[in-house]
């Protein structure tokens, strides 16, 4: 089967009102759980790569692997750049056949971010791809400059609604990277802290007034951190620390329902990896087959990409649409 474009994925999404996956990918081991896990839970998905995963691994492995699934699975697999951050690099995704990259322009002043978008944009739609936008900062749960008055403050930390839709009006991104107290890594939240679900939705309502329809919204950072993971983790040998916290899984229920279209997770999947491989280490010392360590952390991914997609996503079984 061909990669299918984020484009129809999205659209399908949005209409059956559930979340696509976008799960990043480093390596083979990832990559066979992930796609195993929605080839058996029919869930369409969005495998992503960091500039990093493609300095790791090298761009061609990863192109080769993914291949390789693509052509082992029927379900549709849309193949993303996440986190670009120069134009160059974007075009290199794209010439190489992503059929969506991410362009973060988001540490840039507004008008910057624009013209960096824009210029994404324009060489995506020449060549068949999508891009992705993003706009406001993920540095985590912190109160917004001027959020005491009531309103959304602009070009603040947070993702302002009037931005947003000028931003996709001047960029013509087809999805939208939102900031409202998520962040990545293992470390989200201090305390009770939540989402910032009405700015969400208030960020949706602007989009769809100013004519832009039911626009794609994305969550970055959208790991839970799960706590038995953690535990684990540090029960054979790991020193995470008390502290770490992600996003309660209620609140990307809430997001998806309020029409975040695209969640991407990747700290549940190292995680996963890291709790399956410190098991075998600490329990078989003895083992030095990566093949005896990898193959059960393997499993330990698939089970995390299997629970994501069925109750917190809600795409398992939308593959076929
Ligand atoms: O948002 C960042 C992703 O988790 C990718 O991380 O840049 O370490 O590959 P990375
Ligand atoms: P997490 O760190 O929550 O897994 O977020 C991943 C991400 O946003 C990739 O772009
Ligand atoms: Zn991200």
């Amino acid at each position: 089967m061909p990669l299918t474009h984020t484009r129809d994925l999205f659209a399908k999404a949005l209409k059956g009102k559930y979340a696509l996956g976008a799960f990043n990918v480093n390596n083979m081991e990832l990559l066979q759980a992930i796609v195993e896990a929605c080839e058996e839970e029919k869930a369409p998905l969005i495998l992503q790569i960091s500039k990093g995963a493609r300095q790791y691994a090298n761009p061609v492995y990863l192109k080769k692997l993914i291949e390789a699934a693509v052509s082992l699975s029927n379900i549709p697999i849309a193949v993303h750049l996440d986190h670009g951050d120069t134009f160059e690099l974007c075009k290199q995704c794209i010439d190489e056949g992503f059929t969506s990259v991410m362009i973060d322009g988001s540490h840039l002043p507004m008008d910057k971010n624009i013209e960096l978008t824009k210029k994404v944009v324009d060489y995506a739609h020449k060549h068949n791809s999508s891009v992705e936008g993003e706009l406001g900062k993920l540095v985590g749960a912190q109160h917004d400059d001027g959020e005491a008055s009531g309103g959304f403050s602009r070009s603040g930390v947070y993702t302002n609604p009037d931005e947003a839709v000028q931003f996709v009006k001047q960029t013509g991104a087809d999805s939208l990277a939102v900031a409202i107290g998520n962040s990545h890594g293992a470390y989200k939240f201090k305390g009770e802290q939540h989402l910032d679900l009405e700015r969400l939705k208030a960020i949706k309502k602007a989009l769809m007034d100013a004519g832009l329809g039911d626009f794609p919204l994305v969550l970055h950072g959208a790991s839970s951190v799960p706590k038995d993971l953690v535990k684990e983790i540090n029960q054979y040998g790991g020193k995470l620390g008390e502290d770490t916290a992600g996003v309660p899984e209620p609140d990307i229920e809430i997001a998806r329902r309020t029409g975040v279209t695209k969640v991407n997770i990747d700290t549940d999947l190292r995680l996963a990896l890291t709790a399956g491989i410190r098991k075998v280490f600490a329990e078989s010392p003895k083992d030095f087959d990566p093949r005896k360590y990898l193959s059960p952390a393997r499993t330990r991914v698939k089970e995390l990409v299997v629970h994501k997609v069925k109750n917190v996503l809600c795409c398992a079984g939308h593959a076929f649409d």
